[in-house]
């Protein structure tokens, strides 16, 4: 971790991430041992998805708020050198035991997405699943991961689709077919004082205001997909089955640095 203080709502973040961590192990573990991708809260398959490229030999790729690490090692296996970052001591642990045991050279460091200390256009791909992609200040990470990477390079990020964000009730509890908050102005969803599964601070965005804040940062939009669940009966965390069959509980951006002069 570099020497700056964390803004307020990554330092809530790193001590809600250190307390559960341990409830992150199995699953971390069972997706280190997974060779196939599955992504998002109910596994969607990865030819559905394609958060990665296929073949990642010889690129620079870089996972913002990479938890117990199974995206990075994803990567790693596809050929790419990868750096996976974490504000979280603890998860890191994690994903450092898995790294050792699987015996993959990735390097983790302890983070935060908002202020990597890596230079200008030095990754060729940079993702994140349900890590910077929720728990960072959009206004803040985007523009980072533009500077991390290449004139060319690719951001592809998944977390909760902001509809889901505007569904829950105020309380935290699960999320239902009212629409419980304002879509307009829709930034920081602070969780340290509800009644249900309390802490961390979590941020999403309207469409247009992603796709303003994509342009100004300078990403071109190459897909954004809708998650469902398949299956109606499937609860995931805060998000009923029946709610993600009918209504998008995920998405998936997928981003191009544009090339300077163009
Ligand atoms: C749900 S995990 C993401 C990893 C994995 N893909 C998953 O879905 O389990 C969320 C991670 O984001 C991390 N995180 C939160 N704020 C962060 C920040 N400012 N910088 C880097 N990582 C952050 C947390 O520590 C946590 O490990």
């Amino acid at each position: 971790m570099t020497d700056r203080p964390l803004p307020e709502h990554a330092a809530e973040n790193a001590r809600y991430w250190d307390g559960m961590a341990d409830q992150w192990v199995a699953s971390g573990e069972r997706n280190w041992a997974s060779t196939e991708p599955t992504w998002g809260s109910w596994g969607a398959p990865d030819h559905e998805v394609g958060l990665l490229p296929d073949d990642m030999t010889g690129m620079r790729a870089i996972e913002l708020g990479c938890g117990t690490g199974y995206v990075s090692a994803w990567m790693a296996r596809r050929g790419a050198e990868v750096v996976g970052i974490d504000v979280s001591a603890e998860q890191l642990a994690t994903a450092r035991r898995l790294r050792d045991e699987h015996g993959l050279d990735i390097d983790l460091r302890q983070e935060s997405a908002e202020a990597v200390s890596e230079p200008d256009a030095g990754f060729d791909f940079a993702v994140s699943e349900y890590g910077a992609a929720i728990w960072c200040d959009p206004h803040v990470w985007i523009p980072e991961a533009a500077r991390l990477l290449k004139p060319g390079g690719r951001l592809h990020f998944l977390g909760n689709h902001p509809l889901a964000m505007v569904c829950t009730p105020l309380d935290g509890s699960p999320v239902d077919a009212t629409l419980h908050r304002d879509w307009r102005g829709m930034q920081r969803f602070d969780w340290r004082h509800v009644a249900v599964d309390p802490g961390g601070v979590e941020f999403n965005l309207g469409i247009a205001a992603w796709m303003r804040l994509f342009r100004d940062a300078g990403f071109v939009v190459e897909d954004h997909l809708e998650l469902h669940a398949a299956d109606p009966s499937d609860d995931r965390f805060a998000v009923p089955g029946w709610w993600a069959h009918r209504f998008p509980a995920e998405q998936v951006w997928k981003l191009r640095r544009v090339p300077e002069s163009s």
